[in-house]
């Protein structure tokens, strides 16, 4: 029997059953889940927390390394099982096949490598690459011995990596020389090359030649991935960790100032996220169970789309997935390359089960002929999900009645690069849906909605709707933000008392259903990417000509939300397009194209509350063009802005 199935419930009682014991007693309930999994020593203690300091430690004093759980663990049984299918941009080039063994040898292989560059337990490592499976295989090279990833999206800027190298003083940096996306080369080595000159920490930067062009390389300091493997041992034994030692870190946007590296540590994220995926997806077992009233022989081949360098990516396209033996699919390219069927043409030539994207690629893709979609053969699909953010009605109903066919359960899981893992959820074929709903808390969650005075909204069979908090610990939580707990404290911990808090809102409704409406702070999801408003408007404030600015969201069909930018200039400074341009240009260069504004509106002023705060609140109203009502604008200082800011609105 699969460790995976051990971990999967099999019916709505059993979810029940498994809801309320893990209330009831979260710590025998962590245990025994957690017991299914290879630990060099078991822990001392379970759970050790106090949300006040805020300190939190699972599994403390147990010892294990994740990589034997993802690899070793799997040989005897899944060694010639497919692990990853990697799927090129080019759908000309051949696709590759990577048994549970062979990514195993090349983990160990390429540790060696980090080994050989002075690369030790504890050290970090920042990750910059396209998505092949070397991406992948670093990651876990890294875990092998102990060494803490960092991964950069691959579409930020050379600021954005210089600075997030720097905030953790990454001592190698790993990328590849090029990668196309559709038919556009990126230029990676080049953006690294360009952050480097700021990354004084960094000794060595290793390059996969992903494509045959030139590759510039500094004497010393950059070597190729090819000729360090020559160099290197295979045989790399996995370094003993202890359970709350450091995986990785990731950076996401706050509501201001500088990114916040989530710091993610080993034992409970490997049992949470592995928990979740075996729950929520069932993978291997929903055909059993007659969903699609076949029975296969041939086992589920799981894709997520998102990239990995996002927390969806870590969670449940590497780690979870390969922890519970399951195949998953890596693509490369773009959902429109070479056309808007790229994704459907995937699903029938690999005979995917299970597909999990974001609301923006549904919408984009619903927008596209439906052709694209019927010439597929999509009967191979059983299990469909989203994520990233909230789904709308039209969207959910395209998704199941044109990929899912109308008998495929669509997950909707909300969670948070903060959670490590799914929250609220439901399970495939298991809890009843609801469209746009993400249904119920998984087991081990303890959700709570929260009024405006900061009291509890308890459920009494009666729908609901407030700010979503979190009132215990689950193994999967992030522990801290990396070099400073202070704010980890004060954007988490603060808001309410003994409470974790998410910066969503949320509606239950009255069978105890979620829905998450959004975020209640100032960061924005455009195209299901969080976007923190205030580095973009510092970014924009850099320009010689501006003299402040505002960012706010406004509903896009198919980003969900959009940027608009209010913009002031410095006297004498003339608002022109090329200025637009300027401006735009300058954010993708600081933070990433994904932060371009839609629309930047020159303005004379900006409108602000008598303490200099900007009221947001009135500009997400004209950005929104819901103007009808703009609340009470008595507070402000300068009023007679508004009506020409309305006036002149894009
Ligand atoms: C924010 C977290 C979770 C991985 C990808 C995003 C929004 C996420 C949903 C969902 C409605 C959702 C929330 C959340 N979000 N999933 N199923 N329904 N909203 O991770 O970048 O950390 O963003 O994404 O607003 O707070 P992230």
């Amino acid at each position: 029997m699969k460790v995976r199935d051990t971990l999967q419930l099999r019916s709505f009682a059993e979810y029940k059953e498994a809801y309320n014991q893990s209330i009831e007693n979260p710590e025998e309930f962590w245990a025994s889940i957690a017991e299914k999994f290879y630990w060099h020593k078991r822990w001392d203690t379970i759970l050790e927390w106090d949300f006040k300091k805020p300190e939190v430690k699972w599994f403390k004093g147990g010892k294990l390394n994740l990589t034997e759980n993802c690899l070793d663990r799997h040989l005897d049984t899944l060694g010639n099982k497919t692990a990853i299918i990697w799927e090129p941009n080019d759908p000309d080039e051949e696709s590759r096949h990577i048994t549970y063994r062979q990514l195993f040898v090349k983990v160990s292989h390429f540790a060696n490598v980090l080994k050989n560059n002075g690369i030790k337990k504890g050290d970090r490592v920042c990750l910059y690459m396209p998505m092949i499976p070397e991406l992948a295989i670093a990651m876990l090279a890294c875990a092998r011995i102990g060494a803490v990833h960092s991964i950069v999206f691959a579409g930020f800027s050379s600021k954005a990596i210089a600075s997030r190298i720097n905030d953790s003083q990454c001592k190698m940096l790993i990328t590849a020389n090029e990668v196309y996306r559709g038919t556009k080369p990126i230029k990676l080595k080049e953006m690294c090359d360009e952050a480097l000159k700021e990354t004084p920490s960094i000794e060595t930067v290793i390059v996969y030649r992903r494509t045959v062009e030139p590759t510039p390389m500094k004497e010393g300091r950059d070597k190729f991935w090819y000729d360090e493997l020559q160099k290197a041992e295979k045989e790399c034994p996995a370094e003993v960790m202890d359970a709350e030692d450091l995986l990785f870190i990731l950076y996401t946007s706050g509501s201001t100032g500088k990114p916040k590296g989530m710091v993610h540590t080993i034992g409970g994220y490997m049992v949470h996220t592995t928990y979740t995926f075996a729950n929520v997806f069932q993978c291997d077992h929903l055909a059993a169970a007659g969903v699609k009233g076949q029975v296969k022989s041939v086992p589920d081949v799981y894709w997520c789309s998102a990239d990995i360098g996002w927390i969806t990516g870590h969670s449940y396209i590497v780690y979870a997935p390969l922890a519970a033996g399951v195949t998953t699919v890596m693509f490369e390219g773009i959902p429109s390359y070479p056309d808007y069927g790229r994704f459907w043409e995937i699903c029938d030539k690999l005979d995917v089960t299970h597909f999990y994207t974001a609301p923006t690629a549904i919408r984009a893709l619903a927008k596209q002929s439906l052709d694209l979609v019927n010439k597929h053969d999509l009967s191979s699909i059983k299990v469909l999900g989203t994520v990233g953010e909230p789904i709308n009605e039209e969207a959910w109903h395209w998704y199941n009645d044109n990929i899912g066919k109308g008998n495929s359960p669509i997950v909707d899981t909300w969670w948070q690069t903060e959670t490590g893992g799914i929250m609220i959820s439901p399970l495939a074929g298991i809890t009843p849906t609801r469209p746009t709903f993400a249904t119920l808390p998984l087991p081990g969650i303890q959700p709570a909605l929260m009024d405006p005075e900061g009291n509890e909204l308890e459920f009494n069979s009666q729908s609901a709707e407030g700010r979503l908090a979190i009132k215990f610990p689950w193994p999967s939580m992030a522990r801290t933000i990396y070099g400073d707990h202070q704010r980890y404290k004060e954007v988490y911990f603060s808001t309410y008392e003994n409470m974790y808090f998410t910066g969503d809102g949320a509606y239950r409704d009255a069978t105890g259903n979620y829905r998450i409406t959004g975020r209640v702070d100032d960061v924005v999801i455009v195209s299901g990417h969080n976007l923190g408003t205030a580095p973009i408007e510092n970014a924009i404030n850099e320009h010689l000509a501006v003299a402040e600015s505002a960012i706010v969201g406004f509903p896009h069909d198919i980003k969900g939300t959009a940027l608009y930018a209010f913009v002031t200039l410095y006297d004498g400074k003339e608002p022109n397009d090329a200025l637009r341009i300027e401006i735009r240009e300058l954010v993708a260069k600081t933070i990433g194209p994904i932060a371009k504004p839609d629309k930047v509106q020159f303005v004379s002023g900006l409108p602000k509350t008598r303490s200099g705060k900007i009221m947001r609140r009135i500009l997400r109203k004209i950005a929104s063009k819901d103007t009808a009502n703009l609340g009470d604008t008595s507070t402000l200082l300068n009023p007679d802005v508004v009506q020409e800011i309305m006036d002149k609105a894009l």
